[in-house]
């Protein structure tokens, strides 16, 4: 593993070795021991776009493994005044260890990749959020024991995190289904391929979808950057939602799980929100553990 670019590039073998190496890290820091595997390591950190948990999860992460996370807003790089990926890719491969990017096109992050000589990690694009399922594939796991039978299932519009979620559970051996409107499926090649390597099921229904369901996922209607697109989405989600009806249809155990920023009264309910707000804080804190052996992985 040079990259993680997207989800789909690790076999199952190296997300469970992450996932691994996360859950000892959580454990050795409860205890208080944190060993600097990143001594004097340096990880650029690229925004495109606002971010409160990517953010502080990488640079506290890079501080705990003994190394320095640098925050570069785009508003003060060139490449936001138009100097090409593969230039500053070439420029920051001479400076630093490795590099995290959030941005739009996936592309950026492939090209990064491609020009630059030092790993590379994607912390969200239009097409995927990968750091946010290895966050969320650590919590289950943690909760639930082990992959096996589980079914997740994701209420809402087939983005970012419906794509990096439909791989994560595929990969893990888990079932996924999901209830979208019609025009916001999940990508089609990704749906093509987890229809052939699982179990995998779309519906326009919520309460079908959410039918035996052990994690029930949901995210906004309008990702960052589709602003513009508000009050359109509003129409087109409007029954989206994870609330009390189809939290019914789950197991009575179902976890809820939200990559946040969640958006009450929208995509979930303040009530189902706040019951399973255990679980959601908890993924939330495990973006730090997975995302610090990711960094292990790549940097070290
Ligand atoms: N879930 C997530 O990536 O949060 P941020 O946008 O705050 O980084
Ligand atoms: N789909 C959301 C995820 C935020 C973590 C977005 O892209 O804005």
């Amino acid at each position: 593993m040079k990259h993680l670019l997207k989800l789909a590039d690790l076999s199952r073998e190296e997300i469970l070795s992450i996932l691994n190496l996360a859950d000892q890290l959580k454990y050795e820091r409860k205890n208080g021991i944190f060993t600097h595997h990143l001594q004097g390591k340096k990880l650029g950190m690229i925004f495109q776009k606002s971010s409160t948990r990517t953010r502080v999860s990488f640079e506290t992460g890079m501080y705990e493994l003994g190394g320095y996370g640098l925050f570069l807003s785009n508003r003060d790089l060139q490449i936001g005044r138009g100097e090409p990926v593969e230039d500053t890719a070439r420029v920051l491969s001479r400076y630093l260890d490795g590099i995290m990017i959030r941005t739009f096109e996936q592309k950026e992050v492939e090209d990064l990749a491609k020009y630059g000589t030092i790993p590379v990690i994607n912390g969200l694009t239009d097409y995927c959020h990968p750091c946010q399922v290895l966050a969320d594939l650590m919590t289950i796991r943690e909760r639930k024991g082990s992959f096996r039978g589980l079914k997740l299932c994701f209420v809402g519009d087939g983005n970012n995190m419906a794509n990096s979620l439909m791989v994560g559970a595929i990969k893990t051996g888990m079932k996924f289904s999901i209830a979208c409107p019609e025009g916001y499926e999940p990508d089609a090649a990704l749906t093509a391929w987890a229809k052939a390597e699982g179990d995998f099921t779309l519906t326009r229904s919520p309460e079908e979808a959410a039918k035996d369901a052990d994690v029930m996922y949901t995210d906004v209607w309008a990702s960052m950057g589709q602003e513009g697109e508000k009050a359109k989405r509003e129409r087109a989600f409007a029954g989206f939602c994870v609330d009390k009806k189809v939290m019914a249809a789950a197991k009575p155990d179902a976890m809820v799980l939200h990559c946040l920023p969640a958006h009450r009264g929208e995509e979930i309910t303040a009530e189902v929100f706040e019951a399973h707000a255990d679980e959601i804080f908890e993924e939330a804190e495990n973006r730090l553990h997975a995302q610090k052996a990711v960094l292990v992985k790549l940097l070290k």
